[in-house]
């Protein structure tokens, strides 16, 4: 775990002292104003989470709260329920059809406002045209799309008839898409003709294609038309979306599902070249991210939130689609960047739909800190009352500026700490009640038991760090990683039997804040979003010029970490910069923009122990220039020094 960075974070946060109590008048209208939601779930852990489980419509109520047989938990088995009657019809029935949705607004300027009615006649339009596809209770259906309000209804009408699907995040490039489709044995892939970004145009469907061709369960490619723009087609195999959804009734009946029932796949990045896809379940899911969204964002009636992530990552599921939906909440969506046309669309976006809670993350923060408060002092955020943040640590700077600069110094400041196999926030201050410290995501959310264990699993004392466990099931958690059990005992269950292994390092201070520090395995947080080492790896071994790769996340002051590789040449091949080009952009071909190398260092030979591992602790210490540790068990010590002059030579 001691690694050099965590460290350094590490002093950096031990002398934070700074407090934020929330404010009386905050804490007066708070959903939760004091500590009676952590008492009720530490005495009646179970009861607590059914209290919560019946704020959602149960066609079967339950009678069974939890069974847990390590590693695999059920929650509210017996239990019967839809999804997406949860997120929609309910709502529309108790008269609440014409409130928004969403707010829509696409990158070059167009805005929709989507009704809760409109979003259900949408939602069943598809799932009609999905039945009429051949997709039945159980098919698996792949999405590919654009931030774009037929992405929340594609996602509902799944659950609505119960077929699991599978979101790609949309700046994944073909071959990922295609291992994942493969992976989930999809029938059906939902796409688009594009989508706009940073005022260019993203060539979907072409992407679509060419992953489809390497798969072979793909029946149907259903086609929604955003940009218009000319695309390849397939007769028989591609239908538009215009076509077929808009013709369908809008009345589906939705099937009546076990909670248990499985209601997406969501891939991720592990410690190997392969993605794993994490299976997240209905009811207990439904209970966890709409629980967590109420009381965390301290969401009320008259709230307009926005979460500006990406649907395509697990904090776009649970927060922009079913934990708002599932309350009834008003949502911003937003199509495109935060830079287009202009550094400040954010803050007209807040200003135009008098957005009250904010949700995003550090990396976000951080890039607004470097364009300046000009472009945030262009624009009224006073309807902000509650600001968040996701993905990666936040640094106390970021959370200082984040507090004064957009929350005006009246925003309570929520920092979030989940991941995609949790499925919903896990630890998190209460606003109404919490007092925060920039930097740490204080305590766990009721119900939640978190702890910090050494190298043995001891609970480390007051001040000490160590690995961050889960000693209990919590109802949003994963239930496996899909057709592969054993990586799923061996990555969270084999480190501390019985515990959830989380893959973070974390801090507790002497009044027993948590303060997560980064991962401790070969996972990369890349403006918070999770790319493994050895998956840029085996994308650029692929490219015949390279024989051997490294790569490490080096400390970035922007993205938190970025991507760094060491690269040794097949010999006959010469270095230059339009190879480094030609390899970066060969892992973007390989897995997608977001996991474009910064850095590319050529060089001969990479550190290595005797027995041939190579050294990528010594690596990411010559990357961040910081004094290297123990060399003793390096094959050859003159590899470092040959690595270490050619540093500033980098890209
Ligand atoms: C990893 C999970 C869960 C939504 C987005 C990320 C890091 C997440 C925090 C936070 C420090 C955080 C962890 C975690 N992380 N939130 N508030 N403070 N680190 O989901 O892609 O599955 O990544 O993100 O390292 O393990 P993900």
């Amino acid at each position: 775990m001691a690694d050099s960075n965590a460290d350094r974070a590490l002093e950096a946060l031990a002398t934070e002292e700074r407090r934020f109590p929330p404010a009386a008048t905050f804490t007066a209208q708070a959903n939760t104003r004091d500590r009676s939601l952590y008492e009720h779930a530490e005495r009646d852990f179970e009861g607590f989470w059914a209290e919560q489980a019946r704020t959602l419509d149960w066609r079967k109520p339950f009678g069974k709260v939890l069974e847990w047989e390590a590693p695999y938990a059920k929650w509210f088995a017996d239990g019967e329920l839809n999804v997406a009657e949860n997120c929609l019809d309910r709502h529309v029935r108790a008269g609440r059809g014409a409130r928004v949705a969403y707010h829509w607004e696409g990158e070059p300027g167009d805005a929709r406002t989507v009704t809760y009615a409109d979003l259900l006649a949408l939602t069943n339009r598809c799932a009609n045209a999905l039945g009429e596809l051949g997709v039945r209770t159980g098919d698996r259906v792949a999405i590919y799309m654009p931030m774009i309000p037929e992405l929340p209804a594609a996602m509902l009408a799944c659950a609505r008839i119960g077929a699991p699907f599978t979101v790609v995040f949309a700046g994944f490039s073909a071959e990922a898409l295609s291992g994942r489709i493969e992976d989930a044995e999809a029938k059906v892939l939902i796409t688009a003709d594009g989508g706009y970004r940073k005022g260019g145009v993203v060539p979907l469907k072409k992407n679509a294609d060419d992953a489809v061709a390497r798969t072979t369960t793909i029946e149907h490619v259903l086609v929604v038309r955003r940009t218009t723009q000319e695309v390849p087609w397939t007769a028989g195999r591609d239908v538009w979306w215009h076509e077929l959804v808009e013709r369908q009734s809008p009345e589906c009946a939705a099937v009546s599902l076990p909670a248990e029932h499985m209601l997406y796949l969501l891939y991720t990045s592990g410690t190997t070249a392969k993605p794993k896809g994490i299976v997240h379940t209905t009811g207990g899911y439904l209970t966890g991210v709409s629980a967590t969204h109420r009381y965390v964002f301290d969401i009320k009636d008259d709230d307009v939130f926005w979460c500006a992530a990406d649907i395509g990552w697990v904090t776009g599921h649970s927060y922009i689609v079913f934990g708002p939906l599932a309350n009834g909440t008003t949502s911003v969506m937003y199509e495109g960047t935060p830079d287009f046309p202009d550094k400040d669309r954010w803050w007209q976006v807040i200003e135009k739909y008098r957005v009250t809670v904010l949700y995003c993350a550090p990396t976000a923060i951080r890039t607004f800190m470097k364009w300046g408060d000009g472009y945030v002092r262009k624009h009224d955020l006073r309807s902000l009352r509650l600001l968040g943040s996701v993905g990666e640590p936040i640094n106390p700077e970021a959370w200082l500026w984040y507090q004064e600069t957009i929350g005006g110094g009246r925003c309570p400041i929520v920092d979030t700490w989940w991941m995609t196999e949790t499925g919903m926030i896990l630890i998190t201050p209460l606003p109404g009640v919490v007092t925060t410290k920039p930097g740490s995501a204080t305590f766990p959310f009721p119900g939640v038991k978190a702890d910090v264990v050494d190298d043995a699993g001891r609970s480390v004392p007051p001040g000490g760090a160590g690995y961050l466990v889960l000693e209990r099931p919590w109802p949003a958690m994963l239930r496996g990683i899909y057709k592969d059990d054993r990586r799923y005992r061996e990555t969270y269950w084999s480190r501390f039997p019985g515990r959830y292994f989380a893959g973070d390092g974390a801090k507790r201070d002497a009044e027993g804040y948590l303060w997560l520090m980064g991962r401790v395995d070969d996972v990369m947080k890349i403006s918070g979003h999770r790319i493994s080492t050895t998956e840029v790896e085996s994308a650029l071994v692929s490219h015949p010029k390279v024989a051997e790769a490294a790569v490490i996340g080096r400390e970035d002051p922007v993205t938190g970490q970025a991507i760094f590789a060491f690269v040794t040449l097949r010999s006959g091949n010469e270095s230059s910069d339009a190879l480094s080009v030609e390899l970066r952009e060969h892992v973007v071909k390989g897995i997608g923009a977001i996991a474009r190398p910064k850095t590319i260092m050529f060089s001969p030979d990479l550190p290595k122990t005797r027995s041939g591992k190579i050294m990528r602790r010594l690596l990411r210490d010559i990357a961040n220039g910081v004094p290297l540790g123990d060399t003793t068990t390096l094959a050859d010590a003159s590899v470092v020094e040959t690595i270490r002059t050619a540093t500033g030579a980098e890209d």
